[in-house]
């Protein structure tokens, strides 16, 4: 793709409001931290972060959890909305298989749960794998999106069906560095 094209393409969506502020972030992110803590206090606790969207998120999480887990983390690349904001049901996975999770406690953590393609494609792998347990904790949700169940056992908000960015979600690569969740506004 040519620079022009590119800037056609991103000219069409703008930045909208801001949906989510970056302290009401910080505050769920601190809580979570803390409910780790309490319910794996003396274990190992195998993260395993989505790439790329989950990154932000994993980095202020593994903060947030001050005392008694033994945190070991992982990366796992999902496949990707490229420039489109429709979901895929093909979900690819890479590097979720190189880690050694028989018998570890394991938490996803993911950006955002939209159909639940990737989630539950994720879950079903590492289960496969011999975790002994695996939970998700998302920092987003939208339900009224949802195609596959998928439970979801921390959530930070539930938010409409709307495309978001900042907090590092990304719109074709960009707006990924804003502190705050904003609205896209672009013709869907
Ligand atoms: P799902 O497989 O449809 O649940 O999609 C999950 C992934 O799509 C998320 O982890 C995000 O990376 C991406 N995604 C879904 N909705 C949004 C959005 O509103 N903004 C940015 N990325 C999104
Ligand atoms: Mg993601």
């Amino acid at each position: 793709m040519s620079p022009t094209e590119l800037t056609a393409e991103r000219s069409e969506a703008s930045l909208g409001r801001v949906l989510i502020a970056a302290a009401q972030i910080a505050e769920w992110v601190e809580s979570l931290g803390v409910e780790i803590c309490r319910e794996y206090a003396g274990q190992t606790l195998d993260l395993v972060v989505v790439l790329e969207g989950g990154r932000k998120f994993a980095a202020d999480l593994v903060r947030a959890v001050r005392t008694s887990v033994e945190l070991r983390v992982h990366f796992v690349q999902a496949s990707s909305y490229g420039r489109s904001t429709v979901s895929t049901e093909t979900v690819r996975l890479s590097g979720d298989r190189e880690f050694q999770l028989h018998g570890a406690q394991v938490l996803v953590v993911d950006d955002i749960v939209d159909s639940g393609h990737t989630a539950r494609a994720l879950l079903d792998s590492l289960s496969r794998q011999g975790a002994d347990s695996v939970r998700l904790a998302a920092l987003l949700s939208k339900p009224d999106r949802r195609v596959v169940d998928v439970p979801v056992d921390y959530v930070g908000f539930e938010i409409p069906d709307e495309f978001v960015v900042g907090y590092g979600m990304d719109y074709g690569g960009a707006f990924r560095n804003l502190p705050d969740i904003h609205v896209l506004d672009e013709p869907r």
